[in-house]
């Protein structure tokens, strides 16, 4: 039978666990031009709620449809092939959803994935894949980093936020990471290598302790979650600053209602950049990013963080917990 987690509703505000619900139905055979997948792996990844919403299609993908199979990003082998490209065997990533068993013709991103049996499978969706991939791309291309500069980082234990923090770091920058409690605070400095670890809710306030962190201003800030948080950073840059808008979790639940940004001025009077990408739009250096997280990884200059979920049940709870900062490192189902 073929497990699947649907989408049972769209979530209001924060996601929580019964916005999704489970079924079981037996599992397709592939027609000429398809191929059935055995998922190993699910990531778990906060932008997908952007398309967990009514009419939220945009010119990237479509919404989701309730009653659906929760779209993702998964890592699997083809059990079954009627399609001449793509061998039972193969090892595959694409854009597929949370299930056991995907049949696709490849129209969904699917692509083989090439892989080192010395390296963990999973550190293909995360490390040296997706997740890696966006940190090198956002921090090397909009965030130029140059030793000695300060590198601020939101999420900065999540799972971009963990990597782009360490590669900071290994480009010798002074690297300062925002999370949402003391505890998760002080890991960012013992185990992620941060200078420096901020709980933006602390009661002294982000303002002040960005003042303390950072008296000469911010020259690189990493943003993974928009809203106040942005809005606070933008205060602190200096001169020439770079702002790498990577992704906006706070504001993924109420898209209705974005938060206004007030600081914006700072940008003009900073020279700053603020720059958004996807690192979908980088394909052709992909290689070039994964020689170089690799040579990082096997040097010790970059640890991974992922955080392994047993089970397809543990996805919902799991999602969720994207949102309320339960995670540190990469969230993976492993089916
Ligand atoms: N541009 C691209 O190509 C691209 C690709 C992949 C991901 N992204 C974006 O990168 C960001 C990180 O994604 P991820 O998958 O790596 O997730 P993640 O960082 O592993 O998990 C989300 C983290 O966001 C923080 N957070 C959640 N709700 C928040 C809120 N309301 N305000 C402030 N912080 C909040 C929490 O960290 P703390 O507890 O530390 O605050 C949580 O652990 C997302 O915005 C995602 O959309 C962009």
């Amino acid at each position: 039978m073929n497990k699947r987690v649907l989408l049972a509703r769209y979530p209001s505000g924060l996601p929580v666990e019964a916005d999704f619900v489970l079924d079981e139905v037996p599992v397709p055979e592939p027609k000429d031009g398809e191929f059935l997948i055995r998922n190993l792996y699910f990531s778990l990844d906060a932008g997908f709620r952007q398309w967990m919403r009514e009419g939220a299609g945009d010119n990237y993908l479509a919404a989701m449809q309730i009653g659906d199979p929760v779209m993702s990003l998964t890592l699997g082998r083809v059990e079954r092939s009627r399609h001449p490209d793509f061998s039972e065997g193969t090892l595959v990533l694409g854009r597929h959803a949370w299930e056991t068993f995907t049949l696709t013709d490849a129209s969904d991103f699917t692509a083989p994935l090439e892989v080192d049996p010395e390296v963990p499978l999973h550190l293909y969706l995360g490390t040296l894949g997706p997740t890696g991939l966006t940190a090198y791309f956002g921090l090397l291309d909009i965030g130029q980093p140059k030793a000695g500069e300060t590198v601020v980082v939101s999420a900065a234990g999540g799972a971009v936020g963990s990597i782009a923090g360490q590669i900071a770091k290994a480009l010798g920058c002074r690297t300062v990471g925002l999370t949402s409690s003391d505890d998760k605070a002080a890991w960012l400095e013992a185990e992620v290598g941060y200078d420096i670890g901020i709980n933006y809710n602390a009661a002294d306030g982000l303002d002040a302790a960005l003042q303390r962190a950072c008296p000469e201003g911010v020259d690189i800030y990493f943003d993974n979650v928009g809203g106040a948080i942005l809005d606070t950073t933008l205060t602190h840059l200096r001169q020439n600053a770079r702002v790498v808008l990577c992704g906006m979790v706070a504001d993924y639940h109420d898209a209705d209602k974005p938060y206004g940004i007030t600081h914006l001025w700072q940008a003009i009077t900073k020279r700053a950049t603020l720059k958004g990408f996807m690192y979908t739009d980088e394909v052709a250096r992909y290689p070039e990013a994964m020689a170089r997280m690799r040579g990082w990884l096997d040097a010790g200059a970059i640890r991974t963080f992922d955080e392994i979920h047993e089970g397809i049940e543990t996805t919902p709870a799991a999602f969720c917990g994207l949102f309320t900062g339960a995670n540190r490192g990469k969230a993976i189902i492993e089916l």
